[in-house]
């Protein structure tokens, strides 16, 4: 079809990277196609702190559930929505709008994609690590994030120490419908999924997991999940009205 295709059909996230470092011209390329992201109303909402204080790098990691690969990575990137920025340059701006916290989570979102694609096209590996938000208000002290910037997620990337299979998503015809949400969903087709993925967890893990996907969604979504979200928004300025 197409390299890009290509790439992004073959994604999966690595945990295990070599000690080789990414050179210059591999961090450029792989910043310069993140900015390329498409940006709501061309508010560019993000920034991204690249940690790399080896003592600092553990204490994120400490912040983040303790995720070894936080610390072996060769790069460990915060993705943050930013709107501090846009305050410096126009002091009179309105922010703490809920629409904001969307455009910010979008925009770097889409940017923090766009890097891992990149790096992936280049052989390299990685995994977004969404544990940033674990203890955020300790995360925005290490890493100086003032009001009006959240960090969304982690970017992990390195030369890949593993080649684990790309994991079974959802059948297509379930993500994508024509004109109209679904009236009823096709059971069916979900039994199927499940012991689709059971297969593929028994697989990667000879055995030890054997967790199908409704599985892992219901005790995922059994409890609250970082409840303290919403006084952290508002701290940082987000979602006020
Ligand atoms: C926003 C976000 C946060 C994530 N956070 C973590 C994380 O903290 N630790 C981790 O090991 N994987 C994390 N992941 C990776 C997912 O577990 C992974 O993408 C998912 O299981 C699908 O597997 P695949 O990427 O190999 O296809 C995160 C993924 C996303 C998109």
């Amino acid at each position: 079809m197409s390299a890009a295709i290509e790439v992004m059909r073959h994604h999966r996230s690595i945990r295990k990277f070599t000690e080789q470092a990414l050179n210059d011209e591999q961090r450029e390329a792989i910043m310069a196609s993140a900015q390329a992201a498409s940006s709501s109303s061309f508010l560019q909402a993000s920034t991204v702190i690249r940690v790399t204080d080896p003592e600092l790098r553990a204490r994120v990691m400490a912040l983040c559930g303790n995720q070894a690969y936080i610390g072996s990575a060769a790069e460990f990137w915060v993705f943050c929505a930013d709107f501090h920025r846009h305050l410096q340059w126009v002091p009179e701006a309105k922010t703490g709008f809920a629409e904001q916290l969307l455009i910010g989570a979008i925009d770097t979102a889409l940017m923090g994609q766009n890097a891992l694609t990149a790096a992936e096209s280049l052989g390299l590996g990685g995994v977004f690590i969404g544990a940033v938000r674990n203890q955020p208000h300790e995360l925005c002290d290490l890493l100086a994030l003032p009001k009006g910037v959240i960090p969304l997620f982690g970017l992990c990337l390195g030369y890949p120490d593993q080649n684990p299979e790309p994991k079974p998503r959802l059948p297509t015809s379930l993500i994508f419908c024509d004109n109209r949400y679904p009236a009823q969903f096709d059971e069916e087709r979900m039994q199927r999924y499940d012991e689709q993925v059971q297969q593929y967890y028994r697989t990667r893990t000879g055995g030890n997991k054997n967790m199908s996907w409704t599985g892992q969604i219901g005790e995922t979504l059994a409890k609250e999940a970082r409840p303290f979200m919403l006084e952290f928004l508002h701290r940082q300025g987000f979602c006020l009205r």
